[in-house]
């Protein structure tokens, strides 16, 4: 019999959106009176110590015997007012588990979680919550009180080099997660940074592009992913970008920091810059309250720029002010004056890497299972696995975010100039799932080759049950990758595996999507992403079946090229900075300034391909489990309101996780998720569900009457597996609805 859970799964809880149509309240938790605070410090304040409070210093470019004393390395700090008791700020990259690897701690380590891919693919808002709150403890134990996560641009470009540490390409799903994530940060007494704000949607000439876009399509997609963001985990801080973004600047940009972030969403919190991202003195006025890590920009504009110039009343002094107002207030409201990052605390590794197990265990994907050829069974006796590094640990992203796991791991250097130089550490850590898969099939005997010699790999799998090959693309900040295939001779790995061998299953280990010419021949493929420091484990679960797969793609993996918006990724043919170049535009400008758009406007990702009528090779949503799941009971209701309700059964034997999608169109617009549920069902149990639509999710934005608005009339809701497979849809009138930017 079917056991229905007796109540309605609580919609907040799941990640489902419940917002009303009235804008939601986006200030900072905490009371007025850290305002009333922050006012009073003001008021005793000297100059030189506002200037100290609005501009960072990197003090790994600080000789040591000048550094403060007993202060942790991090990306960045800030000096404190001591006689007032104003803390310094502390501050560490943290999207992935506490940074280390660039920051200079050497022999430093940290729990390292798997990549935002990864968690994003859990669709399990509570689990990320969990690893901010696990981060945010570990950054506190280390000396750190403010943390650089987490980041929300929107995936529109699979080459994107960075798509790995954000949270997929749809507003809805990573707003709602960063929004998780951050939260949890900051539950120990934390600055949380969203970031990058806004359009840093790629890595190639990030310092130098010139994203041009309307204001309706830019509000529908990357801003709204940081609004719903920003509503949810209430950042103390928002780092702009380093990208322009209509011309000017993301940190200078009167439009994304004064008009949208702080007059329509009602912001209060304060605008850290991105590393070496400010240009002008002057981007104060355009909302930009502190520099960070001036060392790096072309000059200290916040500090022995700023000083003359306020003097002089070229910026008056109220705009220094009203930054240093709004960063104390950030400091009293999170607390961060009621504790000494001088104290230490004992960080307890082993629990807090169940967090990071069940992230890798949720977050991967089974892409494919033909015949059920996964999870492996007892018939399996012998297996050859092949696969650079498996038995060394799983592979990490490169760049700021990159966290050294406990038990270390090997770093490769990686060809790369400039910045990219500094990023192209590719490291290997964690558990290997060579040794995981060992210790989860103690009967079977497992080969092992590392693949650098495919007739080997394929002589070893002509003799095996099963093969299985790992396959690699590493990704890092600063680098996008020229295109989607697997390098150094993989596909012809695998090829040859396969054709050794037709029972070959693929293991993915990658921080985008690929491109998969073999698939054919493969009957089963998972997407590991960069798993983290437990993935070796995770992987051995998933492939062994002691944990059911759950993951859901949150990103559009492309059949081929063509299908995106840019067949050749923006800026990867423009010219290299010259000298001249890189003097204007700073040591990062890694090209010559260039502008572009993005066809899609605002459908991003999935969006795309529905409205181009695109078949994708796997769709965003999508992910295989080894149990079956149906979708049913689905009911609808409008007016004013968009709700809907569904069911969702195990019809399988074994128990599992489903994640249940629903997606809402109108005539001659793209489907837009507006709401999920993950649920745990026994074989057998049912579990029932409510959504409450956000409006904003499925409205225009008018640029005329500068508001949300909901077109009346009729909308097609579907209950779906993925973006594509659709269990159930229904059609419901909507009224007019007009919602407050
Ligand atoms: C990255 C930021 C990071 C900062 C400090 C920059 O390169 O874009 O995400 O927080 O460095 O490490």
């Amino acid at each position: 019999m079917k056991r229905v859970l007796p109540v309605l799964l609580a919609i907040g809880l799941a990640g489902c959106t419940s917002t009303t149509p009235e804008r939601p309240q986006l200030r900072a938790s905490g009371s007025d009176q850290s305002q009333v605070r922050a006012q009073e410090t003001l008021r005793q304040l000297t100059f030189d110590e506002k200037i100290g409070l609005i501009s960072g210093k990197m003090l790994s470019f600080v000789p040591a015997a000048k550094r403060p004393p007993g202060v942790t390395l991090g990306a960045g700090w800030v000096a404190g007012v001591e006689r007032l008791g104003v803390p310094a700020l502390v501050e560490t990259d943290a999207s992935l588990g506490v940074s280390n690897l660039l920051q200079m701690r050497e022999g430093d380590v940290a729990t390292q979680l798997p990549s935002g891919l990864a968690l994003a693919s859990t669709w399990n808002p509570d689990l990320i919550h969990r690893g901010g709150q696990m981060i945010g403890s570990e950054a506190r134990a280390k000396g750190f009180n403010v943390m650089l996560v987490g980041g929300v641009n929107l995936v529109r470009d699979p080459r994107a080099g960075r798509n790995f540490e954000y949270l997929g390409e749809d507003p809805l799903l990573a707003g709602a997660l960063v929004g998780a994530q951050i939260s949890g940060v900051q539950s120990n007494d934390l600055i949380g940074t969203i970031k990058h704000f806004a359009l840093n949607d790629q890595e190639t000439g990030r310092n130098v592009h010139n994203v041009v876009m309307d204001e309706a399509p830019m509000r529908e997609s990357d801003l709204l992913a940081f609004q719903i963001g920003i509503e949810r985990g209430k950042p103390a801080s928002v780092m702009c970008a380093y990208n322009r973004v209509n011309g000017r600047y993301a940190c200078e940009n009167d439009f994304l920091l004064n008009q949208v972030l702080r007059k329509d969403w009602g912001y209060d919190g304060f605008v850290m810059s991105d590393w070496g991202a400010v240009h002008s003195s002057e981007a104060i006025l355009a909302g930009l309250d502190q520099q960070s890590g001036d060392q790096i920009d072309q000059k200290r504009w916040f500090s022995t720029e700023m000083t003359p110039k306020v003097q002089s009343n070229a910026i008056p002094i109220s705009a220094v002010d009203q930054a240093v107002s709004r960063i104390l207030t950030a400091i009293y409201r999170q607390g961060l004056d009621k504790w000494s990052t001088a104290e230490r605390a004992d960080i307890p590794y082993s629990a807090n890497s169940q967090v990071a197990l069940q992230a890798a265990e949720q977050g991967i994907v089974l892409l494919r299972n033909e015949n059920n050829l996964l999870p492996l069974n007892n018939d399996v006796r012998t297996i050859a696995v092949v696969g650079r590094d498996i038995d060394k640990g799983v592979l990490t992203g490169g760049g700021s975010s990159q966290v050294v796991p406990v038990g270390g791991f090997k770093v490769y250097e990686v060809a790369g100039t400039g910045p990219a130089k500094l990023f192209a550490r590719r490291g290997v850590g964690g558990t290997a799932p060579l040794q995981a898969l060992r210790e989860a099939m103690p009967g079977a005997t497992v080969m092992f080759s590392d693949g650098a010699d495919p007739a080997a790999a394929a002589a070893a799998a002509a003799k095996a049950d099963v093969a299985i090959v790992f396959a690699e693309k590493w990704a890092t900040e600063t680098n996008d990758h020229a295109d989607l295939s697997l390098e150094d001779g993989q596909d012809a790995l695998i090829q040859a595996v396969a054709q050794a061998n037709p029972r070959t299953v693929v293991v993915l280990q990658t921080g985008n999507p690929v491109l998969m010419p073999w698939l054919d021949q493969t009957p089963a493929v998972i997407s590991a992403w960069f798993s983290g420091q437990r993935g070796g484990e995770a992987i051995a679960k998933v492939l062994t079946g002691a944990v059911n797969p759950s993951g859901h793609l949150p990103i559009t993996f492309p059949a081929s090229l063509d299908q995106l918006p840019h067949r050749v990724l923006p800026g990867s043919d423009a010219p290299r900075a010259d000298a001249e170049t890189r003097a204007v535009y700073g040591v990062q400008a890694g090209t010559k300034p260039f502008d572009f758009g993005y066809p899609e406007g605002s459908d991003a990702g999935y969006r795309w391909y529905d409205a181009k009528g695109f078949k994708p090779l796997f769709a965003f949503g999508h992910g295989l489990s080894y149990t079956r799941f149906s979708q049913s009971g689905l009911k609808v209701s409008g007016g004013q309101r968009l709700t809907i309700g569904f069911v969702m059964t195990n019809e399988g034997e074994r128990s599992g996780a489903d994640v249940a999608q629903v997606y809402v169109s109108r005539r001659g617009k793209a489907k837009r998720l507006v709401g999920w549920k993950r649920a745990d069902l026994a074989p057998g149990q049912s579990a029932q569900a409510e959504i409450a639509v956000d409006p904003r999710v499925v409205a225009d934005f008018d640029t005329t009457l500068r508001k949300w608005v909901v077109p009346a009339g009729t909308y097609t809701v579907e209950l779906a597996h993925s973006a594509t497979q659709v269990a159930a849809t229904r059609t419901v009138k909507l009224d007019r609805m007009e919602i407050a930017p």
